[in-house]
């Protein structure tokens, strides 16, 4: 870190600009803006100065900069643009033990002015240390779009209830999780909306319940994290992992993703790899409800979404018919991701009029799928968990008719930085996947579609060997495989 970054209180107090030119200006409104009490020192203002000195909210004296000028000051700004200037205000400031900055000159300066976006009393300070101001202002125009507009009302409603909340909740831990309660859920969305008087009916409600019960129930959320890439997160779910006690999560959730949970979180891994579960389904309801009746905020964190192919849906079951409190977040399905990531469009009005996610997972043999459906023209079919019975996915489709020259694409670690599209057609489907050693997590997409791509394929073009390899392996389990 170049500097450190801190608040400073100088309301009240005066704070010295040497320089009336426009960029004093800009210095002058963020002082007034913070309450300060501004002096500026300068033969001739810009109009913008002339006028707050004539409305009052400036003091300007017309005459040249003495080094006497910096005394009592909170701070002092240089900003004359002349470097003898300049440095004799500095010089004086630093004499004086008072931080000054010297605009466009970091050496000079003693703090710097960031970047900020202002909700107040929600001020975000941004700063490069001066490396890139384009950078800087690219982040501030991002956090601004993503704060609501009223998150300032937000705080102020925050402050009213500060000592009511203090008072009726004695613990420090249960107090912290009743403001994320409260910060991350209905009442601050009602004062978002301008809704402040419901806002305060449900705060008074959730003060009673404090009241009449010392330790309510937790809430469980059940969040999609996304196939990978921690930039294709949701707002919610990093805001429901900021309020995690703790996260459950499983295999496919990268460190990346992990490090968007509050710092202090419990982390459980829950495991779920394709043999030896670390931890049952059964186990793992269990698990999400004894926290939940602790009173923990618990977050439930699964690759892609949690109702595709995630089981989301038992665990939510399970968890209402305990009476607890259940919030889904949704999230981005590896079907989309990886699809987006190889330049795959799922639908197209000329070639695919609907898609369909299929399991290729098989308890005994084969997956249980409707191949006379699948195997009709026009569709893409995404296979989730296919890599092993890609073959037999494959024979079933060509033997129900659908072509064996249809396009396919297999999306291997898709959104992740060691990401590989192989793309080749269904009667290959298998030498494709066993000749570039492929790995779950992959997807398989099916359709006319995967001709669209855009993915440079980074695959290990098969040898004639391997290629043979597989093709007699594929053989062998066609000749096994039960009539289709
Ligand atoms: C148990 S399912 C979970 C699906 C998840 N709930 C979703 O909505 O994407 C796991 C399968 O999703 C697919 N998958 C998940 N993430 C992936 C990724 N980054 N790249 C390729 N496939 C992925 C693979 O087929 C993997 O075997």
């Amino acid at each position: 870190m170049r500097h450190l970054p801190v608040f400073l209180r100088v309301r009240g107090r005066k704070v010295l600009v040497v320089g009336g030119a426009p960029r004093a200006a800009a210095k002058l409104a963020l002082l007034g803006a913070a309450g300060a009490r501004p002096v500026v020192i300068a033969p001739a203002v810009c109009g913008e100065i002339a006028a707050g000195a004539a409305d009052g909210r400036i003091r300007h004296e017309r005459r040249l900069f003495e080094p006497s000028d910096v005394a009592d000051c909170a701070v002092v700004i240089a900003a004359t643009g002349l470097p003898p200037v300049d440095t004799a205000v500095a010089e004086a400031a630093r004499r004086a033990g008072v931080p000054v900055n010297v605009i466009d000159n970091a050496e000079l300066s003693t703090f710097i002015t960031p970047a900020i976006v202002d909700r107040d009393p929600i001020t975000v300070a941004i700063s490069s240390g001066g490396a890139s101001p384009a950078l800087v202002r690219e982040l501030r125009s991002r956090i601004d779009r993503m704060l609501p507009s009223r998150l300032g009302h937000v705080a102020r409603f925050a402050e009213r209830f500060r000592d009511t909340v203090k008072s009726v909740v004695g613990d420090y831990t249960a107090r912290r999780r009743l403001w994320d309660e409260i910060i991350g859920g209905p009442i601050a969305d009602a004062v978002e909306r301008g809704d402040e008087p419901g806002a305060a009916a449900r705060m008074l409600a959730l003060m009673n319940d404090h009241v009449a019960g010392p330790n309510p129930p937790g809430t469980v959320y059940l969040v999609g994290a996304g196939p990978g890439d921690p930039d294709l997160l949701t707002l919610r779910a990093i805001r429901a992992l900021q309020r995690a006690d703790v996260v459950v999560h499983d295999r496919l959730v990268g460190s990346g993703i992990l490090e968007m949970a509050r710092r202090d979180a419990e982390r459980i891994y829950v495991g779920k790899e394709k043999s030896g579960h670390a931890m049952t389904q059964a186990g793992i309801n269990a698990l999400l409800a004894a926290r939940a009746e602790a009173g923990d905020t618990v977050v439930r964190l699964k690759g892609g979404d949690p109702f595709v192919f995630g089981r989301g849906g038992e665990e939510l079951d399970y968890l209402r018919q305990r009476g607890i409190s259940v919030q889904v977040v949704p999230g981005i399905s590896a079907a989309a991701g990886c699809a987006a990531a190889a330049g795959i469009p799922l639908t197209h009005r000329d070639l695919a009029s609907s898609v369909t996610f299929v399991s290729g997972h098989a308890k005994d043999g084969a997956p249980r799928l409707d191949w006379p459906a699948l195997a009709q023209g026009r569709q893409t079919i995404v296979v989730y968990m296919g890599v092993t019975t890609a073959p037999l996915i494959a024979r079933r489709l060509i033997a129900h008719g659908l072509a064996p020259g249809t396009p396919v694409a297999v999306v291997e670690n898709g959104t992740l930085p060691d990401q590989r599209v192989l793309t080749g057609n269904l009667r290959d489907l298998a030498t494709l996947i066993s000749a570039n050693r492929v790995t779950a997590p992959a997807l398989i997409i099916i359709g006319e579609v995967v001709a669209l791509s855009n993915a440079v394929s980074n695959a290990a073009a098969p040898s004639l060997a391997q290629a043979d390899a597989a093709q007699s392996v594929a053989r062998a389990a066609a000749a096994m495989s039960v009539a289709v």
